[in-house]
């Protein structure tokens, strides 16, 4: 249907297991975890708040210590504060003057990933059809919370005197990719997807289509997502959402696919590709990560929060993707799962799988790789697409097969769980390699997303 190929050339992260595309990737593949607790040994409120000049180096959860105590669920997936030498994140080394006060923090993370994608990529247009042929295509699931919640209150303490010039556009959407624009100076399509937990992968679908249809030559892509706020924790705990029983052993609570599963864990990061036409790409001497082949999207909404059981929307959009790659199954070797933990969700993932790639199990022996690397960083909601994508990349480009963490006991329910799902540790792919994948996201409001990498020969 296009001519026109679309090839991923820069990688940037921000995971709770570091800052970087390398220090991420050498994490997961050692079977590392980012989550811990938000629980602080000190009962609420009782120390004072960190002086200002340290404050920057300490995370949010530290600031106000025990704000998360009550909560029913008291881990999260957070991003680490330190040096990038050292896999950390501190805004003076990606932010410039002034920026900490008009970007929130989800915006501030997109920079970091975009500016690692984009130095990655070495593409820095200077000059103007450059920068005209350049888009932009950077999303959020829930945005800024955070200056929600704490503007209200000083509103309704205060009134309307106190609310600050930078709320509004702290909290709009579309705002990470508008500071990255005016950074660099785009002036290609300039789009912010926000679709819950698929945010992420419409984000790089959605900036691959304005490639071939011809609207962009470049364009960076993916999510951000930075909400791990008691509030937000509550409201996912209401929505009975959130692994409850690992408290006390938080790099235990996510374990998509095991039978001990309850939950899902709240994540934060975001994750930044630069895609590019294929041309564009081979004529400046770029390094090709991938290709990308397909995209599939689908609605299946019928439950607020819940997928149906029989996962028919994550099977057509599999389906979709695998349609548009004019690829069969069995042409795929790795699925990066969006299993998030969840009994419901886990199950309704597998059927779906099965119901496209079981006959190729039979008929071939061939054992299809599923991997969720949600077990290592848990669910990071508008970002956890564009990741997931990126560890799909990553996972084509080294031949690896990312671990399912604490994967200890598949579940017995009906479904027979008959794939290779990687558990507890890495796999390294010898012979062909991994030569496609698939990577899947799954929102609430039933909206899902497939996207399907390939190996450039
Ligand atoms: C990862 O965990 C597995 C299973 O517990 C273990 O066999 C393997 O050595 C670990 N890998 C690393 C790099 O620690
Ligand atoms: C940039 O795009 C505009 C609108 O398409 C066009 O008029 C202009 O000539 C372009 N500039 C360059 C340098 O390509």
């Amino acid at each position: 249907m296009f001519s026109r190929r679309v090839v991923v050339t820069g990688l940037g992260l921000v995971t709770p297991l570091a800052t970087g595309v390398r220090a991420s990737w050498k994490k997961l593949i050692n079977n590392e975890s980012g989550i811990i607790s938000l629980k602080s040994s000190q009962p609420p409120n009782s120390n004072k708040l960190p002086n200002k000049n340290n404050s920057i180096c300490l995370p949010y959860y530290e600031k106000e210590k025990g704000i998360f105590n009550e909560l029913s669920s008291t881990i999260a997936g957070i991003i680490k504060p330190g040096k990038y030498e050292d896999g950390g994140f501190d805004t003076n080394e990606w932010l410039d003057r002034g920026d900490e006060s008009r970007m929130a923090l989800f915006s501030q993370y997109a920079i970091c990933a975009a500016k690692q994608a984009l130095n990655d990529a070495e593409w820095r247009p200077t000059t103007d059809p450059g920068k005209n042929r350049t888009g932009v295509c950077i999303g959020s699931g829930i945005g800024s919370l955070e200056d929600i919640t704490s503007t209200t209150m000083t509103y309704n303490a205060h009134g309307s005197r106190k609310v600050s010039p930078m709320f509004i556009p702290r909290i709009l959407i579309n705002m990470a990719a508008g500071h990255l624009t005016m950074k660099y100076g785009f002036r290609g399509p300039n789009h912010a997807a926000s679709t819950a937990c698929t945010t992420g992968a419409h984000s790089i679908g959605d900036a691959s289509r304005f490639i071939q249809f011809g609207d962009a030559d470049v364009m960076v892509a993916g999510g951000s997502e930075a909400c791990v706020l008691p509030l937000a924790i509550a409201g996912f705990a209401k929505a009975k959402s959130l692994a409850t029983r690992f408290n006390d052993q938080p790099e235990k609570a996510s374990r998509p696919f095991d039978k001990d599963r309850d939950g899902f864990v709240v994540g934060e990061g975001a994750g930044m590709v630069v895609l590019e036409e294929y041309n564009h790409a081979i004529n400046r001497g770029a390094k090709i990560y991938a290709e990308l082949i397909g995209y599939g999207l689908s609605g299946d909404a019928h439950h607020i929060t819940a997928p149906p059981e029989n996962g028919i929307g994550a099977e057509l959009a599999m389906r979709r993707a695998l349609s548009q790659a004019k690829l069969s199954p069995e042409s795929i070797d790795y699925i990066n799962a969006h299993a998030t933990s969840t009994q419901l969700g886990d199950i309704a993932e597998n059927r779906a799988i099965k119901s496209i790639f079981q006959q190729n199990v039979i008929d071939n022996n061939k054992k299809l790789a599923i991997s969720s690397t949600k077990g290592s960083i848990g669910h990071l909601l508008g970002a956890a697409g564009a990741v997931e994508a990126i560890f799909t990349i990553l996972a084509i480009y080294n031949d690896i097969l990312p671990p399912t963490l604490n994967l200890h006991s598949l579940d017995d329910l009906e479904d027979s769980y008959n794939f290779n799902y990687v558990p507890l540790k890495a796999q390294k792919v010898d012979g062909n390699g991994i030569k496609a994948a698939l990577t899947n996201s799954f929102g609430f409001g039933g909206t899902n997303a497939c996207l399907c990498f390939v190996k450039i020969e």
